[in-house]
């Protein structure tokens, strides 16, 4: 089967592309750049040099397959709302799909996706959703993740400066969250599944309450006083810029962290749980310690 995917060789991909080689699909993988072409030629897939931001490429890349792979992939314009930069992106997606005549479409979405904008930063994944449902005879699942482990790296500087994670969300609040692995084992089912009958498909492998993360991390990082701060979100906004974060970004995280207190957020995932992921968060806390030591 002939399979488009993109996120070059990212985090979900470092899974997805050897296991469909293996299955013998003939891949192709778009990437940005042509430094990352004899890696994935490596691999025994093609590459596609060029950017999601351009239809016409797009749809050149995505045409002949059977079935291809969407993900928000790289950056996108700092000037810009994260609602005006999905719309615009989504309806690239959309317009690429129908022009290629692709009929199976597997996107990487996330939790949030089912709600409107108070979800934040998420808000995103709606309006790509909701873009990529007009296609007419289109087979397309949505695979929504919940937050990347590897989010909590971030943590790592004011862990070490003040023994502290900062964070606008009580530390009672449950996090759900998932590895690429865990992302990758559920498209590399559903691609090449093109009867498939799943319109959406939770990723999940764990829920760790902010209090328990401490604890955990506490204790692998033999740090006994290490805590929770919950900031308003106003001085989250505050830190998240004096990081460096673009404006309409610090906003869209500082709602979609606030999100998550509320009952609503985690509604619809646990309506529609799925099978627990393999990675659990004590596995990742152990690349967290190995990360905190080399940083
Ligand atoms: N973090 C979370 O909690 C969370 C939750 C739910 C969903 N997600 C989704 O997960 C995605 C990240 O997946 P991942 O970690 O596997 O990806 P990743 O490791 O960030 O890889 C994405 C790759 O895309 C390529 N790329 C950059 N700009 C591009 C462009 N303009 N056009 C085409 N390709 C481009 C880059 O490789 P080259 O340099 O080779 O081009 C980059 O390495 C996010 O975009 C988000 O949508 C994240």
């Amino acid at each position: 089967m002939k399979l488009t995917l993109l996120g070059s060789l990212g985090h979900i991909n470092q899974y997805t592309i050897p296991a469909f080689v293996k299955a013998g699909h003939d891949v192709t993988v778009v990437t940005s750049s042509e430094k990352r072409v004899a890696a994935i030629e490596s691999i025994g897939a093609h590459a596609a040099v060029g950017s999601m931001k351009d239809t016409e490429f797009l749809t050149s890349a995505l045409t002949g397959a059977d079935a291809a792979y969407l993900m928000l992939s790289g950056g996108f314009d700092d000037s810009a709302s994260m609602d005006e930069t999905a719309t615009k992106q989504a309806i690239i997606f959309r317009d690429a799909v129908r022009n290629a005549g692709v009929n199976r479409i597997v996107n990487l979405s996330s939790v949030g996706a089912d709600q409107g904008p108070e979800v934040g930063s998420l808000h995103m994944y709606h309006i790509i959703e909701d873009t990529l449902r007009e296609l007419e005879n289109v087979n397309i699942t949505f695979v929504r993740a919940v937050g990347f482990y590897s989010n909590w790296l971030a943590n790592i500087p004011t862990i070490k400066s003040d023994h502290a994670i900062y964070r606008n969300a009580h530390a009672q609040t449950v996090n759900a969250m998932t590895d690429p692995s865990d992302i990758a084992t559920a498209i590399i089912e559903e691609l090449p599944n093109l009867k498939s009958t799943t319109d959406v498909r939770y990723v999940v492998s764990d829920f760790q309450t902010g209090n328990q993360i401490i604890e955990t991390l506490s204790k692998k990082l033999n740090i006994p006083d290490l805590k929770w701060v919950e900031l308003t979100d106003q001085q989250m906004l505050t830190q998240m810029e004096k990081m460096g974060m673009p404006t309409p970004f610090a906003q869209g995280m500082t709602t979609s962290n606030r999100r998550q207190d509320s009952p609503d957020f985690y509604a619809d995932l646990r309506a529609n749980l799925p099978t627990l992921g393999k990675v659990k968060f004590s596995d990742f806390a152990e690349r967290f310690v190995s990360a905190y030591q080399n940083s």
